[in-house]
């Protein structure tokens, strides 16, 4: 069962998972000596991103122990203003002291399909096991409910073996890379942050599907053995029935 943590605004729903993120990282390096988090693009998780790399995070926690991944990539080059990894350098990298070593970034520069595969064995090695099984995935939607890179109607929902593809996304003109739906729902942990209130019909569509209704993207997330959490407003939760709110 998702559990929804919903705040009055943007800025609450980004500090409250901030201590989200520090507390599940504190954890893992304190018990695993590491902590690998997959970062969503976008525009919401960049407030989010600044609060980790500001006081009191940005001196408290043990960045030594992250290893970063990206859950989906534009193809761009690194510097380009669509990049999600530079958003994360800007908001997040820039800010704190991670081993460039432990900073994997999605290649968007190269060719799409190389860069899928070349991500796949960054991740096989990085967790020496088939599917890796990350402590952390950050996530977001889109209005349409695709989630990282997967867009409703794509062939790359339907994937059951790669972790990581790259494909034509045709009503964006444009390639991306992304995790695959076996991979996120391997994850320990999965968060979703979505603070705009032009999500609420959406979302009620992802955490409360009509029965019959076709599963968008976001809804197929449903880690086999790991937990959900929905860091909301109360303008995107405007429209969930009010017992899903009360697990807040
Ligand atoms: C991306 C993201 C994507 C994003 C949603 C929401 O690369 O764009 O991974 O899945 O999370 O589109 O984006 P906003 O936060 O900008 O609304």
């Amino acid at each position: 069962m998702p559990e929804l943590h919903v705040l009055p605004t943007p800025e609450e729903v980004a500090q409250a998972a901030a201590s989200f993120v520090v507390d599940l990282a504190d954890k893992s390096v304190f018990t695993e000596g590491r902590f690998s988090i997959a970062l969503s693009g976008g525009t919401t998780p960049r407030r989010l991103y600044e609060i980790l790399a500001s006081s009191p995070h940005a001196e408290r926690t043990a960045w030594d122990g992250w290893h970063i991944f990206w859950g989906d990539e534009r193809c761009v080059p690194p510097g380009h203003n669509d990049s999600n990894f530079r958003m994360a350098r800007e908001a997040l990298l820039d800010g704190v002291s991670i081993p460039p070593s432990q900073v994997h970034r999605m290649r968007g520069e190269v060719a799409p399909e190389k860069a899928a595969d070349k991500y796949e064995v960054v991740l096989r090695d990085a967790f020496k096991t088939p599917t890796p099984s990350f402590d952390l995935i950050l996530l977001g939607i889109g209005e349409d409910g695709h989630t990282a890179s997967l867009f409703p109607g794509t062939l790359a929902l339907e994937e059951e073996s790669r972790l990581v593809v790259a494909y034509w996304v045709r009503h964006l003109e444009a390639y991306r890379i992304t995790f695959t739906i076996p991979l996120i729902n391997a994850a320990k942990t999965v968060a979703f942050l979505v603070t705009e209130q032009s999500k609420a019909g959406v979302l009620k569509q992802v955490l409360e599907p009509k029965p019959g209704s076709s599963m968008l993207p976001a809804t197929l997330v449903r880690p086999k053995a790991g937990s959900v959490h929905w860091f909301l407003t109360s303008g995107a939760a405007n429209q969930l029935q009010s017992e899903a709110m009360g697990k807040n």
